[in-house]
């Protein structure tokens, strides 16, 4: 147990979400987020209205994160940040604000690769969530990424696959706009899905090699397949909504859990977390769960509220850094494009 109560306070602001968090040694005692509800008018995250709405949030966001963790900005030991990759003119937003707050507390400025962080949130500490032993995979599936990593320790990650096109919350975005849900239509799809046929359509997968992954031929397949059928019947969309979700939802389950299997075999390593929006879905939720039997899997999901952007998962790698005195200087940058 640590001698001394470690405060750190987490930004977030890479992409329409605006958030901070505090983080009390492994434990969130806030975790507030403000989802930019603007960008629903345009089916898609519009940067220049995100980077303004950052602006306009972050204050009143950080304020409420102290009050609600109960804490004045001067008790804070450290403050973390997104660095990148995201949005600049959204990240330049939150790279800004930490270091001048962390300037005018004279304490430490910590930079928290946005991805590493979606992995990372699985050692916030929460009753009834085990932490990953090393080593362990983890697919990162969310609006902007893809991706299957080796992980051997808390900052030794090595990217194993990755899209060669879409990520997966865009396959599910985009197909969702086709059939006319309001952005982002992960959420609602995967509603639907639990009320409809998954086996109701029948939609090709992918073939690439390895372990990587492709959306975007999905994506252009279910356009087909709505023209096709709306040509027969203009009231196909409402009538069948609910199939079309499940056997969309099915389809990309069945693709990212196809290469998770590889990965595993490949790698011989069976502890397996998910973490990113896409991992709020039910449906890659229970097939998961269903592969702890199936394969020996022990697996990861993270707690609801970590999956989409939140700072919670930002402060838990301010935590682990400041641990080791990793700092970041006055000097850094934001980054649009970071490496994992
Ligand atoms: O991690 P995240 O909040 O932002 C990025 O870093 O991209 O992920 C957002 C993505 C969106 O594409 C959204 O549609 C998807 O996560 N998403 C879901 C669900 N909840 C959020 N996709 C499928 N099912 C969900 N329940
Ligand atoms: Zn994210």
């Amino acid at each position: 147990m640590p001698t001394q109560n470690i405060y750190i306070l987490g930004i977030e602001s890479s992409c329409d979400d605006t958030s901070a968090s505090v983080l009390c040694n492994g434990k969130i005692l806030s975790n507030v987020v403000a989802s930019q509800k603007i960008h629903e008018a345009y089916g898609g995250v519009v940067p220049e209205l995100a980077s303004r709405a950052h602006l306009q949030n972050i204050v009143p966001v950080v304020n409420e994160a102290l009050k609600r963790a109960n804490i004045s900005s001067k008790g804070l030991n450290a403050i973390a940040f997104t660095q990148g990759p995201g949005l600049l003119g959204s990240l330049l937003v939150g790279t800004s604000f930490a270091k001048s707050l962390a300037l005018g507390l004279q304490i430490p400025l910590i930079d928290v690769n946005h991805m590493q962080a979606h992995i990372l949130a699985h050692y916030i500490d929460e009753e009834g969530f085990n932490k990953p032993p090393f080593p362990f995979l983890a697919m990162t599936i969310s609006g902007g990424h893809t991706q299957i990593v080796l992980v051997t320790n808390y900052f030794e990650m090595e990217v194993i696959g990755e899209t060669i096109d879409d990520a997966v919350g865009e396959a599910f975005d985009k197909s969702g706009k086709i059939l006319g849900l309001n952005y982002p239509a992960g959420p609602e799809m995967d509603k639907r899905a639990q009320l409809g046929n998954p086996k109701a359509f029948k939609f090709t997968k992918p073939k690439v090699d390895g372990l990587n992954f492709s959306f975007s031929g999905l994506k252009t397949a279910i356009l087909y397949f709505i023209q096709n059928n709306l040509k027969e019947n203009p009231n196909f969309i409402e009538e069948h909504l609910n199939d079309i979700c499940a056997s969309i939802q099915h389809t990309i389950i069945n693709i990212l859990m196809d290469k998770l299997k590889i990965a595993s075999k490949q790698t011989g390593i069976k502890h397996i977390a998910i973490g990113g929006g896409v991992s709020a879905n039910s449906g890659i939720r229970s097939a998961l769960k269903a592969a702890e039997n199936k394969y020996g899997w022990t697996t990861y999901i993270p707690k609801f509220e970590y999956t989409t952007d939140n700072a919670a998962m930002i402060a838990i790698v301010g935590y682990l850094k400041y641990q080791e005195q990793i700092f970041a200087t006055q000097n850094i940058a934001a980054k649009a494009r970071l490496k994992i």
